[in-house]
């Protein structure tokens, strides 16, 4: 079969390979290039699919006639540029979340996504997480009834992040934006935009780190839904998301590491709320879904599900928190962005 569109991929730590073999399940994707500042990196990078070429430019890739599409995964610190000079070169762009660190790079994002007639995507992953789409279909199908509180987390041991991941140390990066921009992601998703959030945080486990590494987030989002983030990004377990989504006739629970999702629901029969577990395969990291997704929005012309200016408003939620862990206050969040 012919390849329709031709992928390269800037930065090659394990999330670059692993948007590699997203690539090489779509039959429609051709991986025609990597970049990595990293020799190494990228030398191992190539060498995942044949006749793949190594750059060590970010430029020299866009320069190429034969990249339709450019992954983006390397510091967040770099997303703005790399993603501005790609669209202006006219490629396609899937960028890492979190789309950016400030709303004023976000902003720049999402004027040159407007300049251009290139999609644009912010690989929100979570979307395409089996616990997490299969909760979404069943509060759509209205199995659960009508919401009325969501909570979703990011617990990550940032301790045993390893790598070249100084840049992760950045105060701008706080981890409620860094990571825990998934669950506030995954709520929007659910429960439409938060217009209020009230936070606290403390840091008792990155002692070292510039910033909170604990931080709870309460939030109220529209038709009068409340709901709640946790991040530590220093506990002592492992790495998960489990989310709640609570609604007048059913609960479920869903995480993106559990084989199972549990639906709560009251049996009219004996009027008993009993739980139900439905069987889930585990696959937080969901390129292949993601990737097969962005090809059929450039194949097909379709919309993207996570544009800039929806990658932007997840960053301003996050960053109302941070706001008001600081502030003491309840923050609301703007999404005007102008
Ligand atoms: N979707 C997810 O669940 C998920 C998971 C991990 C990381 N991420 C995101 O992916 C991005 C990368 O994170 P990571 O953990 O892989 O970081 P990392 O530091 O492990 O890897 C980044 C890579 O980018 C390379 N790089 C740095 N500057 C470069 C440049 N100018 N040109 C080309 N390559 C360059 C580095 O050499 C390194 O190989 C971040 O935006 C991060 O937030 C997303």
């Amino acid at each position: 079969m012919t390849k329709e569109v031709n992928y390269a991929v800037i930065g090659m730590s394990g999330m670059g390979r692993a948007h590699v073999e997203g690539i090489k399940s779509d039959n429609r994707a051709n991986l025609v290039a990597v970049c990595d500042i990293d020799e190494t990196r990228r030398d191992q990078g190539a060498a995942l699919v044949k006749g793949a070429r190594a750059y060590s430019d970010y430029r020299d890739v866009l320069a190429c006639d034969d990249v339709d599409v450019v992954v983006i995964v390397v510091p967040d610190q770099l997303h703005r540029e790399i993603s501005v000079a790609a669209l202006a070169a006219g490629k396609h762009v899937l960028c890492e979340k979190p789309m950016a660190l400030t709303l004023e790079d976000c902003k720049a994002m999402i004027e040159a996504s407007r300049r251009s007639d290139r999609k644009f995507m912010v690989g929100q992953i979570c979307r395409f997480t089996p616990g997490f789409i299969a909760a979404k279909e069943l509060i759509e199908k209205g199995e659960i009834g009508e919401l009325f509180y969501v909570e979703s987390e990011y617990a990550h041991d940032y301790s045993k992040i390893f790598g070249s991941n100084q840049w992760r140390l950045d105060p701008l990066r706080h981890g409620f934006l860094g990571g825990g921009c998934h669950a506030v992601d995954l709520l929007r998703w659910i429960a439409g935009n938060p217009y209020e959030v009230a936070a606290f945080s403390n840091k008792k486990m990155l002692t070292s780190w510039p910033t909170d590494d604990c931080t709870i987030a309460i939030m109220k989002f529209p038709n009068d839904v409340i709901g709640k983030v946790f991040v530590s990004t220093g506990c002592k377990r492992n790495y998960t998301m489990r989310s709640a989504f609570y609604g007048s006739k059913g609960t479920i629970i869903t995480d993106n590491t559990s084989p199972n999702m549990q639906v709560f629901k009251t049996d009219s029969s004996c009027g008993f709320t009993v739980p139900m577990l439905y069987p889930i395969s585990i696959n937080n990291h969901n390129t292949i879904g993601e990737i097969s997704v962005f090809t059929d929005c450039i194949v097909n012309d379709a919309p993207v599900p996570t544009d800039a200016y929806e990658g932007a408003c997840t960053v301003a939620a996050a960053l109302a928190a941070v706001r008001s862990s600081k502030s003491g206050k309840i923050e609301s969040i703007d999404y005007s962005f102008t």
